[in-house]
């Protein structure tokens, strides 16, 4: 009985030390000092937000965070849990960007079929080309569209040169001279590569330079509308 007590005991003392080493080297791990300055420049137009606008805090107080932590790495526990910040979701950009027409919904990309597409960069999720802190609209590159449209073929095509044509040269960066990625601009496709936006716009747009597509269909909002 005694025996057991004590080992209870100890097995107690050494989750303690464990909760409290951990913590020690995940808060030497994190960037806590980062929080007070954001680790790059804003995406244009998210200048004058709130950090708090898209980092929510994580659930509980910090030593139940760092004990879930530690509990699910010993297999006792099945989730683990946040430390500190939740990670942002798609629900945060999309309380402001709502747009119920996006050609391109990322919830449409959770779908087995895209599971390649997902390897090669997480279209699910709009951090997957839009990361903020680096001062860009996208930081997908402008040949993303391969990523799904390699197969591309378009009956009756109108467009000079043919979709077929494109494809078969891989000419990928002629897509968003023509298109936008998720159809919020009151924009009208050319028929032909002559009558298209110009490279060096597209990769402005891309960038913070000047928007390439003319005025957006659904504006953002700057207060969230949950
Ligand atoms: C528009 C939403 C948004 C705003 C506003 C914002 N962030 Fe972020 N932040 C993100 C996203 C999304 C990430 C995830 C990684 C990435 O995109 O680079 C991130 C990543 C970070 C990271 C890296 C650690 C991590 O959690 O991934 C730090 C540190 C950070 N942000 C600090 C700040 C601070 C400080 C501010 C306010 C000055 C701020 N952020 C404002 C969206 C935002
Ligand atoms: C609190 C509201 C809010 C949240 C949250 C928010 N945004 Fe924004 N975002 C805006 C506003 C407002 C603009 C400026 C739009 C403008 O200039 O017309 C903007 C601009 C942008 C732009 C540049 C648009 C352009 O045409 O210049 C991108 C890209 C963008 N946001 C993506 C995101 C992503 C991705 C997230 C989530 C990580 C996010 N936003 C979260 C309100 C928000
Ligand atoms: C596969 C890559 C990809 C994903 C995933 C993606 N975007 Fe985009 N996004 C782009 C590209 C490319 C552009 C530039 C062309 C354009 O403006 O439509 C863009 C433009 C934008 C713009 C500026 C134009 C506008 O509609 O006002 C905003 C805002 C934006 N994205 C928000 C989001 C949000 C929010 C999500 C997640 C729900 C998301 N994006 C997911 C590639 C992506
Ligand atoms: C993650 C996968 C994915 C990526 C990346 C992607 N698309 Fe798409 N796209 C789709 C799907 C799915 C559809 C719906 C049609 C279908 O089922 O084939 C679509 C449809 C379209 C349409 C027709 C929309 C309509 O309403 O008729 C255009 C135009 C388009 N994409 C252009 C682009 C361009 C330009 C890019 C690159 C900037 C791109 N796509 C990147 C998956 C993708
Ligand atoms: C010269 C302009 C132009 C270029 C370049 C272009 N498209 Fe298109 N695209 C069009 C037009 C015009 C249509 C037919 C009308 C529409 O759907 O808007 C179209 C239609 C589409 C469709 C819908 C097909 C369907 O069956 O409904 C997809 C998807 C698409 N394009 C993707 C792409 C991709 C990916 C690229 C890059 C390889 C690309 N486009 C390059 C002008 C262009």
């Amino acid at each position: 009985m005694r025996r057991l007590l004590a080992s209870s005991l100890r097995r107690r003392a050494y989750g303690g030390g464990l909760v409290a080493i951990l913590g020690i080297l995940v808060l030497l791990r994190l960037p806590v000092g980062g929080w007070i300055q954001a680790p790059g420049p804003a995406t244009p137009g998210h200048g004058e937000m709130r950090c708090a606008q898209c980092h929510e805090r994580a659930e509980g107080s910090l030593r139940q965070q760092l004990q879930a932590t530690v509990q699910h790495a010993l297999g006792m526990r099945e989730t683990g849990a946040d430390i500190g910040h939740r990670p942002v979701g798609d629900r945060v950009c999309i309380d402001c960007h709502d747009r119920p027409n996006d050609r391109h919904p990322t919830v449409r990309f959770r779908e087995a079929r895209f599971a390649l597409a997902r390897a090669e960069r997480p279209v699910q999720r709009c951090t997957g080309c839009h990361l903020e802190h680096q001062g860009v609209r996208v930081t997908a590159p402008s040949v993303v569209c391969q990523t799904c449209h390699g197969d591309l073929d378009v009956r009756d095509d109108p467009v000079e040169p043919t979709h077929a044509d494109l494809v078969a040269r891989e000419d990928w960066t002629t897509c968003l001279r023509c298109h936008d990625f998720h159809g919020n601009h009151t924009h009208v496709v050319a028929e032909s590569l002559a009558d298209a936006i110009s490279v060096d716009a597209v990769l402005e747009h891309l960038g913070s330079g000047p928007r390439a597509y003319g005025p957006v269909t659904h504006e953002a909002r700057s207060t969230p509308q949950r």
